[in-house]
């Protein structure tokens, strides 16, 4: 009995004494002198939140893990160990993001005897192309790179695609582990499997679908990504919400994103494993991902690319709504729910550089180039959007003018 001794004091130094190889054991440690329960509250949330997490995406070929961990590029090295991975790797990276991520990976790759070829490439959508696939062939050739080692592609959505495509046709395929360092990386372009690079003729016209063997995000690699960037993440999550999750959708709508967006971005992977794990190679329910993407395309065309495609998609977005709005599939009050979120994290929702005739023009090319049935994706309600091939100009010209400021 604790209290029942003269020495309480005395007993409690004993216990702990006594238990001090078990306390040892626990991984975090709480002051609580002089703190209120409230502050203790608090200091246990934070520990919570900065927990590794883990998630396993089911693929038809296998499955394999999309870890979430803070510092977590410093662990590749162990992890690529414990899954016996080679010691010829390849780590391709952009000139960006290479001076501030480069060391930490290196520094985990080496504490477990790995020596990588470091590949760093110039950064932007502008060097997706196969002239540098091809200097990837060359160096990883040169590097010995094998089957039994892995490509890491630590960068954005540009060096997760091209550095997959590299490594899915390099010797047939060669194990693949993404390391994005942005919003859209981590959300979007580093799960799912799809890698590729752009054509003359349009934007990821070449390219297959590879399952990597992991993926890794570290959120603290965020910490230097530009504002723009994190805002066109942002409407990346946005769109989960709008697509499949109303929980998020309304947490965005309310307020201001967590400062570490942590939360957000676990629900967005969420959205995103779920709808590729029941569609691994886009044949049907993946097309909801578009949603906003193919106004977003025209618009992205017609600003020959200066536009920036997450701002497009936020554009696109809202021409969605106000479409799903005239067709009457939505509803005005949902389209002013998505467009005020959009605007309340500094997203554009309006457009008016080229006329709503030009815009139309622009998508009809694109969908020609891309085959297939023309179809848009558009929201019934937070949380659920129906995919429509029947869509006339009339319509889409309608829902463009609505978006004019
Ligand atoms: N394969 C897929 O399923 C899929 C899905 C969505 C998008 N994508 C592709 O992703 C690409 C867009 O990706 P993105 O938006 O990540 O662009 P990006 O890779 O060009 O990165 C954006 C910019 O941020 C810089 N950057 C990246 N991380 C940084 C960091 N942590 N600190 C500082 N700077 C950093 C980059 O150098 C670049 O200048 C497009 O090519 C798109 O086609 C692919």
């Amino acid at each position: 009995m604790l209290w029942g001794g003269d020495d309480a004091e005395a007993r409690l130094r004993e216990l702990l004494r006594a238990r001090r190889a078990q306390y040892a054991e626990i991984p975090h440690h709480l002051d609580t002198t002089a703190h209120t329960v409230a502050q203790v509250a608090e200091e246990v949330l934070a520990l919570y939140a900065a927990q590794p997490r883990t998630w396993r995406v089911s693929a038809p070929s296998g499955s394999y893990p999309v870890h979430l961990a803070r510092g977590g590029i410093g662990q590749l090295g162990a992890l690529l160990r414990a899954r016996e991975v080679g010691d010829n790797l390849a780590v391709v990276s952009d000139a960006n993001v290479w001076p501030h991520w480069g060391e930490p990976l290196l520094a985990g790759l080496r504490g477990s005897g790995y020596a990588p070829e470091v590949i760093v490439l110039p950064a932007g959508e502008e060097q997706k192309h196969l002239d540098n696939v091809r200097l990837l062939y060359d160096r990883l050739a040169v590097a010995g790179v094998d089957r039994g080692a892995a490509v890491l592609a630590l960068g954005g959505g540009v060096i997760t695609d091209m550095a997959g495509f590299a490594a899915a046709t390099f010797m047939r395929g060669v194990p693949l582990v993404p390391v994005p360092t942005t919003l859209l990386g981590m959300i979007d372009a580093a799960i799912g499997g799809k890698v590729a690079v752009d054509h003359p003729r349009g934007k990821n016209l070449i390219g297959a679908f590879v399952q990597p063997l992991l993926v890794m995000l570290d959120p603290d690699t965020l910490a230097t990504l530009p504002d723009q960037e994190r805002r066109a993440g942002l409407a990346e999550i946005i769109k989960a919400g709008v697509i499949a999750d109303p929980t998020l959708f309304t947490a965005l709508e309310a307020g201001a994103p967590s400062a570490d967006l942590r939360w957000e971005i676990e629900r967005a992977i969420a959205v995103k494993i779920a709808v590729v794990e029941e569609d691994p190679y886009e044949q049907g329910r993946r097309a909801v991902l578009n949603l906003g993407h193919t106004f977003a395309h025209a618009i992205e065309v017609l600003s020959s690319y200066r536009l920036h495609h997450g701002l497009a998609v936020s554009i696109g977005m809202a021409a969605a709504a106000r479409l799903a709005e005239l067709r009457g599939v939505g509803t005005a009050a949902l389209s002013e729910r998505i467009i005020s979120t959009l605007t309340r994290h500094g997203l554009p929702t309006t457009y008016e550089e080229h006329p709503p005739a030009a815009v139309y023009q622009a998508m009809r090319a694109d969908k020609k180039r891309r085959g297939g049935t023309p179809r848009l994706v558009l929201p019934r309600a937070i949380g659920e959007v129906v995919v429509v091939s029947d869509v006339t100009e009339t319509e889409i010209i309608a829902a463009l003018e609505r978006i004019r400021p």
